[in-house]
């Protein structure tokens, strides 16, 4: 009877190791485990009921066995118990957060080159009283044309050659349509800037692109002269580029404005030196707008009487402003989208 003990008791403990390792490093399964064999009603207080059936001499040596047996179990179990308690406190480590970790940066936006530069030349008109106002992109050819003393038959259109839309209807090549949606809405004195897009069939360049950026002013009130004008293009210009830049005024020709200037600045490839530069023509100079006094014809079409009113207009490139500011060679370089050229103007 008593080998019959020892054989159980071996078999037991075994169960008992193997049941150990299948939990594992998980307190809740070592549990579970403990109850089974070592509990109250486990498999130890079977074996142990066992004892009362040997004889009387026998029981203290089979109390002992399964004494002992439990005891080497016991330990077995702490050990496991520890075990799996360190795997716990080592989950824990990798899962918190190490905030002395150094941070990803966020990756943040930035305003576009051209866009900063419509904001400047805004900023200053309305300094100075100006409001700014927007319009369609999509114009009918008497805004575009007509209204501004440019006929259906007038040369002057082939220089503005769009993309039309309809018979009637193209994307407009420039901002002065702006001129007349403004003096047909507010009697005088008026005082706007204009900025947005324009497009046209130009090709590309270094100087050209389809599709850029124009800012329109206009100042119609009584006694407004020619000098008027100079002064605040180039209050506008020292805005942008700083005093040091040249600014000039060359006489020009619009249908819609009389006289008529061309506004030019010191071309930023070749410095102003003009030595075989593919920027300037080797001029020295890039043209950045046109500008002049509004034409009789135009204020009378929108109802202004032109002796008693005046006023002067300007149509100014963005994107050729940006050229002169920030020393770009290419005006193809603002709508590339290479976050290199970008990070260096910010
Ligand atoms: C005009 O568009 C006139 N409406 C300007 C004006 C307004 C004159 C009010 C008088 C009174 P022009 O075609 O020269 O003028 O264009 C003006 C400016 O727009 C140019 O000097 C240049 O800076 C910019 N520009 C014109 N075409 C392009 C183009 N294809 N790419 C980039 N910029 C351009």
């Amino acid at each position: 009877m008593i080998d019959e003990l020892a054989v159980a008791l071996n078999t037991f403990q075994e169960d008992f190791k193997a049941a150990l390792a299948r939990a594992a490093s998980d307190e809740r399964s070592l549990e579970a485990v403990r109850l089974e064999y070592l509990g109250r009603s486990g498999k130890v207080t079977e074996l142990r009921k066992q004892i009362g059936k040997l004889a009387p001499s026998a029981r203290p040596a089979a109390g002992k066995h399964i004494n002992d047996a439990v005891s080497a179990m016991e330990t077995l179990l702490a050990s496991a118990r520890e075990d799996a308690e360190s795997h716990a406190v080592q989950r824990d480590l990798e899962r918190s957060i190490d905030v002395t970790f150094p941070a990803i940066e966020p990756e943040l936006g930035s305003l576009h080159p051209v866009r900063h530069i419509v904001d400047d030349a805004c900023n200053y008109f309305r300094r100075h009283g100006f409001a700014v106002v927007t319009g369609p992109e999509i114009e009918p050819d008497y805004y575009n044309f007509d209204a501004l003393n440019i006929p259906a038959d007038h040369p002057a259109r082939e220089g503005f050659d769009s993309f039309w839309l309809t018979g009637t209807l193209l994307l407009r090549p420039h901002t002065s349509p702006m001129q007349i949606r403004t003096m047909q809405q507010h009697r005088p004195p008026v005082a706007i800037v204009a900025p947005g897009k324009c497009y046209r069939r130009d090709a590309l360049d270094a100087r050209h692109l389809f599709q850029f950026h124009q800012i329109e002013g206009l100042l119609v009130a009584r006694g407004i002269h020619f000098g008027h004008l100079k002064g605040m293009l180039t209050g506008m210009c020292r805005e942008i580029f700083g005093a040091s830049q040249s600014v000039r005024f060359r006489p020009s020709y619009f249908p819609f404005t009389e006289p008529s200037a061309e506004v030019d600045t010191t071309c930023p490839k070749c410095k102003g030196s003009g030595a075989r530069c593919g920027m300037c023509g080797g001029s020295g100079w890039i043209e950045l707008g046109g500008a002049g006094m509004v034409h009789p014809n135009v204020l009378r079409e929108v109802g202004y009487d032109p002796s008693v009113y005046s006023g002067w207009a300007f149509g100014f490139g963005a994107e050729r402003l940006g050229l002169s500011r920030y020393g770009v060679d290419d005006i193809r370089r603002f709508v590339e989208s290479d976050p290199g050229f970008l990070e260096q103007l910010q």
